[in-house]
């Protein structure tokens, strides 16, 4: 099974399993992370769902949206990495793919 590495919000990290046809957020919130609220359920309207994805990845997520690009901008800490994990399919070609839970707004 492909596998994701979440680090949390005190730098600890933890490797997951992810089943078919998960979202990054349902990964980390399936796997019992409590700092990713994911508030909307992953309808890309809260932005509590925001991570750091390692740069080495950033060609094989999927685009972003105007909509997540819109709600990514009412963080204080977005940076070029951040993305709204509800948006991100994890596909098997992001096998080892690390994210960092943002710190909350
Ligand atoms: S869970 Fe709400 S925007 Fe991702």
């Amino acid at each position: 099974m492909p596998k994701l590495i979440v680090v949390n919000r005190a730098g600890e990290e933890t490797t997951v399993d992810v089943g078919d046809g998960l979202t990054v957020m349902e990964a980390i919130r399936d796997n019992g992370f409590d700092e990713l609220l994911a508030l909307c359920g992953g309808c890309c309207s809260c932005a509590t769902c925001h991570v750091h994805v390692d740069p080495a990845f950033a060609d094989k997520i999927p685009a972003m949206s105007e909509d997540e690009d819109d709600l990514l901008e009412s963080s204080d800490h977005r940076d070029e990495n951040s993305r709204l994990s509800c948006q991100i399919a994890f596909t098997p070609d992001l096998d080892g793919l690390k994210v960092t839970i943002a710190a909350e707004d």
